[in-house]
Parts: structure tokens; sequence; C-alpha cells
């Protein structure tokens, strides 16, 4: 992987929003893998100004996904994060954005649904990823299998604790999400992936640097040959 050292977040959001510009000038309906959390916040920022003025009507997207059983209209469903963050601001299209569907009535489906969707669309051309300090991708827990894709997974407790912050409490978030497998995650075209803050540090290196071994999901990007990871000093520093 290219790894790409920056002073801030910002500068990192400022260094993907430029690629990501640059694709949909060179192919307006590019398709998108779309993170959510903390780590994309300062992409989605700096693509406001970046995209202001381009026609972005046929720009399609993919979250990586979705808690499964929250009411889509729940303020920290994924579909809710990424209204507000990405379809709204940036003036998406919001039928040609999609998140993998957690409703309990079609989820036994839902994976498959969203693996078709994917495909329909042409596939991935750039993913923006972030890195739990569980080493998660998606929500692929330590133990996804490399080749896996679309499917309900339990979040460990280590990211419910970490994602609480969204919630009332820990209890309040959901147990189950449905999330792109890492054998999806690998077929896109272009890896971005972010981290900033010492709490990264450790999952970047086993990322970046580390065995290649389900126990850290994050070094699958290994297995890939166009990865771009942006990462600040803090999340830098365990790597050699
Ligand atoms: C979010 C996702 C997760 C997060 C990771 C880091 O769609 O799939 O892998 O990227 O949990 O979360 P933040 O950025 O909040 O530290």
């Amino acid at each position: 992987a290219e790894v790409v050292i920056v002073p801030t977040a910002a500068d990192a959001g400022a260094l993907v929003a430029d690629e990501i510009a640059a694709l949909i000038a060179r192919r307006p309906d590019a398709v998108l893998g779309l993170a959510t959390g903390s780590t994309p916040e300062p992409v989605y920022a700096a693509l406001r100004s970046r995209l202001s003025g381009v026609d972005v009507s046929q720009v399609r997207g993919f979250a990586l996904d979705e808690y499964v059983g929250i009411d889509p209209q729940h303020p920290e469903s994924y579909r809710t994060v990424i209204t507000r963050q990405v379809v709204e601001p940036l003036g998406l299209d919001p039928a040609r954005i999609q998140t993998p569907n957690g409703a309990l009535e079609t989820i036994e489906h839902a994976g498959e649904d969203y693996e078709r969707a994917i495909a329909a669309a042409g596939g991935i051309d750039l993913q923006i990823l972030g890195i739990g300090t569980s080493g998660h991708i998606g929500f692929n827990e330590p133990g996804s299998s490399f080749a896996s894709r679309t499917r309900v997974k339990t979040l460990i407790q280590q990211t419910r604790q970490d994602n609480a912050r969204f919630f009332d409490s820990v209890d309040d978030v959901p147990m189950h999400c449905i999330t792109q497998g890492l054998g999806t995650i690998l077929d896109a075209r272009h890896l971005f992936l972010l981290a900033f803050g010492a709490g990264k540090a450790h999952a970047i290196a086993g990322a970046v640097e580390g065995p290649v071994t389900s126990s850290l999901p994050g070094s699958a990007i290994q297995l890939h040959e166009h990865v771009t990871v942006v990462v600040d000093e803090e999340a830098a520093s365990e790597l050699t």
C-alpha cells in the first residue's frame, strides 16, 4: 500500500476529496463506497467545496454497513447518517445511494440483494474505509473470512463501546449489523484507508505491516493492488 502521512485529519479529507472530485470529473456516474463513523467526516466536509457547481446527478454510492433492526429514521442509522453527511450536503440523488437493508423482515436475503445491486452498478470504483480499534474494516470483526460477502455479523463488545458515543448508552448500540464482506471490499477498484489518532496506531500497523490474518481484518488490504492509506502522525506511530 501507499502510505501518506498528513499533519491533520482535515489534510486527509482534502486529499481524498480531491481524488473523488477527479474521479467524478472523469466518470460522472462513478460508484463510491461510503464509510460512516467519525473518520470520513473530513472527506465529506471537503467534498462540499470541490463538488459545488459539479453535476453529481449520476453519482452512485454504497454504504459499507448498517445496523440490523434499527429504525431507518433513527438519527444514528447509517441510512440517516449518509443522508445527513453525504447525500444532502453534496446534492446527490438519494435513489442512487444505497445502504444495506437492516430491516428484520427481509434480513435473510438483504446481503445477497446488496451484492446484486453493487454488481449491477458495475462495482465500486473508490472505497473509503476507516478502521476499528479491533482492526475491523466495515464491520468485519476479527475472524471474518477474506472471502466474505455482505452478511449479518455480531458486533463485538469493544465496537459497541467505541460506538456508544453516538447513542444514549452502550446498551442502545444494536447487537448486529449487516456489512459488506472483506471479499466485497477487496473487489473495489481503489481503497482509501483513513485513520487518525493514537487509538488507531495498533490497528494501522497491523493492517499495513502485520501478517495477513483474519485476526486483524484490515490486513486484508495487503491483498489489494491499489490501496492508499492516509493517516496522521499519531495513527502512523507504530509503523516501522
Ligand atoms: C463504518 C465502518 C467502521 C468504521 C470504524 C472506525 O462504516 O464500517 O469500520 O470505519 O469502526 O470508526 P470511526 O471512524 O468512528 O473511528
